[in-house]
């Protein structure tokens, strides 16, 4: 095949990484946007290179013509949870959209490989928009915890390093590093509300923070000196003192008086 044929091969499948990682991006911010937790932490995606993908050809006998059909991962998304069952979350939120087709799923995180590697598999058919009409594409999608992630990471560089010829010692370590790895998955699921809580307390804490300085600003405009710095000072002495219920108050306090002098503004 042409070198030149690869790239209009290749660009419809990194017009889908972009656009899943960006309606991946858009399920978290709408999330956190309604003060909800959500269930994916992080999303990544990349096209796979020339190179691997002749490499895979040649590994599994696929003609070129064939690469198309027979490599469903040449456009790659990884979809980072921090708990075990919100990765099942994310698999459903995938099973209920409109704009992806499941193909196939494979559950490595019941069923571990022998490696130890642990991750769910999906692959979905996507459609993209090119200049000659809408292409139907293949796209691997690839959901797991953070402690997934750091084992699976670390096991492929030394896939890479040694090749087909791990030495049996790091081969056990590196398995007895994915049970300890379940086990952290496991904790950390067990005290997972009082996580969630946790991060929510310090989300909420750091809206009120922002909210209250954009509110303080706008106060300078409209009252004197000397009550905005009384107010600053207020703010200052109740956040240092840690008190979210004061906090709360004084927040909803300077919105009353940012909301009056609004009001008079636009008399
Ligand atoms: P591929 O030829 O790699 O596509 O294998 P497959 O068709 O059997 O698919 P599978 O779902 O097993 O693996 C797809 C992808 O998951 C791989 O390309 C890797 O990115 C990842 N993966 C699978 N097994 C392992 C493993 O043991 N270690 C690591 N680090 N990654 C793995
Ligand atoms: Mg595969």
């Amino acid at each position: 095949m042409e070198i030149q044929l690869w790239r209009k091969i290749l660009d419809p499948y990194a017009l889908a990484v972009d656009e899943l990682v960006v309606k991946f991006n858009h399920c978290i911010s709408e999330y956190r946007m309604m003060g909800e937790y959500s269930p994916i932490e992080q999303v990544n995606g990349r096209l796979k290179t020339i190179s691997s993908i002749l490499e895979k050809a040649q590994k599994k006998q696929v003609p070129l013509e064939e690469v198309e059909e027979k490599i469903e991962d040449i456009a790659g998304i990884r979809i980072i949870c921090q708990f075990v069952e919100d990765i099942y979350t994310v698999v459903n939120i995938i099973r209920n959209r409109t704009d992806m087709r499941i193909k196939s799923e494979k559950d490595y995180v019941t069923n571990v490989k022998e490696s130890g590697y642990r991750s769910y598999h999906i692959i979905i058919y996507y459609n993209v928009e090119t200049s000659k009409g809408t292409k139907e594409i293949q796209a691997e999608i690839q959901i797991r915890t953070l402690a997934m992630n750091f084992w699976a990471t670390i096991e492929h560089s030394l896939q890479y390093k040694y090749k087909k010829n791990m030495p049996d010692h790091i081969k056990e370590r590196l398995s007895s590093a994915a049970e300890a790895i379940k086990t952290l998955d496991q904790e950390m699921g067990n005290i997972r509300t009082e996580i969630v809580d946790a991060q929510n307390d310090f989300k909420i804490k750091a809206n009120m923070v922002a909210d209250i300085f954009n509110n303080i600003q706008n106060l300078y405009r409209v009252l004197n000196r000397t009550e905005v710095l009384k107010i600053q000072e207020e703010f200052l002495d109740i956040y240092q003192s840690g008190d979210m219920i004061k906090l709360r108050e004084l927040s909803k306090k300077i919105d009353h008086l940012s909301e009056h002098y609004n009001a008079q503004s636009l008399i």
